[in-house]
């Protein structure tokens, strides 16, 4: 793991900083296992707290999950119910690894379509890790790329119709202040596991040059080894950024 040495500025050389994860195959887990859907996403809950701690601890600056899309709400209404407890149970549980691991959350969003007690949980999660100063960790719930970029260019509109900006105002640094990423790089690396090969409506702007690494397991079983796999793989690729 040539990316854990140092360089003489003491930066990880090759470590990418912004990490973004589809944790995909919560459902297929179970499955094989004769387990309703449910317990699939319960281990999938309890595996992203454990990559999350692993991330802030190797040094990651950036960690965007992917937890639940727009795309989501198709699903059985059992299911989603499910998945809403998870997370107002995930969000309690886990505030003690914000402190302890100085991690700062964002959601990346929109927010407004989850329970008063979800949206009350949420902004108490920001708000209490604000000042942390750790690994930046985003949880894109309810988020679709397409939706993200939707939105911006509404309040892009909105700018320029209250005349605050001019049309020659608008490039591509201005359409990423009004991501919900704003402020954040790109990710240099996204990760999929359950083997399959497309991105979802994940971070459609933000991937323009981000490099691609699937796996062909499912999200409860990928481990800390298989997060080391993928920045190995990572640092041995040759980014261009469409140069030569
Ligand atoms: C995709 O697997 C996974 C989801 C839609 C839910 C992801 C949620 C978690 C991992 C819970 C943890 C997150 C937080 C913020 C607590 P799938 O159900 O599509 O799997 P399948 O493709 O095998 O059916």
């Amino acid at each position: 793991m040539f990316w854990m040495k140092k360089n003489t500025s003491g930066c990880h050389k090759a470590l990418p900083d912004h990490i973004g994860i589809i944790m995909d195959g919560n459902g297929r887990w179970a499955k094989k296992r004769g387990l309703p859907r449910s317990a699939g996403h319960k281990a999938g809950a309890i595996n992203f707290r454990k990559i999350a701690k692993y991330c802030s601890k190797i040094g990651i600056k950036y960690l965007t999950v992917y937890a639940f899309s727009t795309e989501n709400w198709n699903r059985p209404e059992e299911e989603i119910n499910y998945l809403m407890r998870l997370f107002e149970q995930y969000l309690k549980e886990a505030l003690s690894d914000f402190e302890e691991e100085n991690i700062k959350v964002l959601f990346l969003g929109d927010k407004m379509a989850f329970s008063a007690n979800l949206q009350k949980l949420i902004d108490e999660v920001e708000k209490s890790s604000q000042k942390n100063t750790g690994m930046v960790l985003n949880i894109a719930m309810n988020y679709g790329g397409r939706q993200e970029v939707t939105e911006a260019v509404k309040k892009i509109a909105v700018e320029l119709e209250n005349k605050k900006i001019k049309i020659e105002n608008i490039n591509e640094k201005l359409v990423s202040e009004h991501l919900y990423t704003a402020g954040q790089p790109d990710p240099d690396l996204i990760i999929r596991p359950s083997g399959e090969l497309r991105l979802s409506n994940f971070l459609l702007w933000q991937s323009a040059y981000s490099e691609l690494i699937f796996f062909n397991l499912l999200w409860p079983d990928f481990s800390e080894k298989d997060l080391d796999r993928a920045i190995d793989e990572y640092a041995s690729r040759n980014r261009r950024f469409g140069g030569i």
